[in-house]
């Protein structure tokens, strides 16, 4: 997959790139991601990127001729007429796991960064083909969103986790919550790892997993429990996890 990014602050991304399990697929060639500056796309002496908001009202927008030139350039790059092309924006849907399979089913995605107030409309409405939020909070400014997607998007590619890994992605993510975790010391500062996990009776731990992961999702999460119909055995396991708590 190759991945660019469109932003006026290509330096933000200098970590993510470098670092773990992207840093990896990136050595190993299973995704290329290049980082074009909008203000390299300006044409006048103080490369200005923004301007008032036609109206009135406080803040910037980000004008719209340096983003589409920037666009631009990667399609012509590319040789390609059209590109999926994600603008991050508080205003757009949702993120979810969902969508970042959908999207990691790509051969090339652009991102392009807003800051600022706002972007101009057109670049929403004629130049990007989706537009993304990553959550009802506001950021100041799209790169750490399209850092989120493009972080789930590349675990997602062929070859970049153990196929142990991926498994686990596909049997909790949209499921249920995760069960505790815990490793050695068996005892911490008086904090003790549940018995069950020491006992090495596989059946039992696989029953208590079960049986937290269901619990801390009612708890935490009942909106993702009202999303699935539980089965008899579930049904049980979470009476006797309340039962018991
Ligand atoms: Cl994509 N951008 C900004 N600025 N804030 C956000 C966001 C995006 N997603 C959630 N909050």
């Amino acid at each position: 997959m190759r991945i660019d990014i469109v932003t006026l602050f290509p330096q933000m991304f200098d970590g993510l790139l470098g670092c773990s399990i992207i840093g990896r697929a990136r050595e190993h060639g299973l995704v290329d991601t290049r980082i074009h500056d909008i203000r390299d796309y300006t044409h006048d002496k103080h490369h200005v990127v923004d301007d008032y908001p036609y109206g009135g009202g406080a803040g910037m927008v980000l004008k719209p001729e340096p983003i589409f030139e920037t666009v631009e350039a990667v399609k012509t790059e590319l040789g390609l007429a059209s590109v999926p092309t994600i603008l991050l924006s508080p205003q757009g849907r949702l993120f979810n796991q969902d969508i970042a399979r959908e999207l990691a089913a790509y051969q090339h995605l652009v991102f392009i960064c807003g800051h600022y107030e706002g972007v101009d409309e057109r670049v929403a409405e004629h130049l990007a083909t989706d537009e993304i939020s990553i959550g009802d909070y506001l950021l100041s400014g799209g790169e750490i969103a399209a850092m989120a997607v493009m972080d789930c998007i590349i675990r997602l590619l062929p070859g970049v986790l153990g196929s142990e890994a991926s498994l686990a992605e596909d049997s909790h993510i949209g499921g249920f919550l995760e069960y505790p975790q815990y490793t050695r010391p068996p005892v911490y500062r008086d904090w003790a790892t549940p018995s069950v996990l020491l006992s090495g009776d596989h059946a039992k731990i696989a029953r208590w997993r079960r049986q937290q992961s269901l619990l801390r999702t009612a708890k935490r999460r009942p909106d993702l429990m009202e999303k699935t119909v539980l089965s008899p055995e579930d049904e049980r396991l979470l009476n006797e996890a309340f039962e018991i708590s």
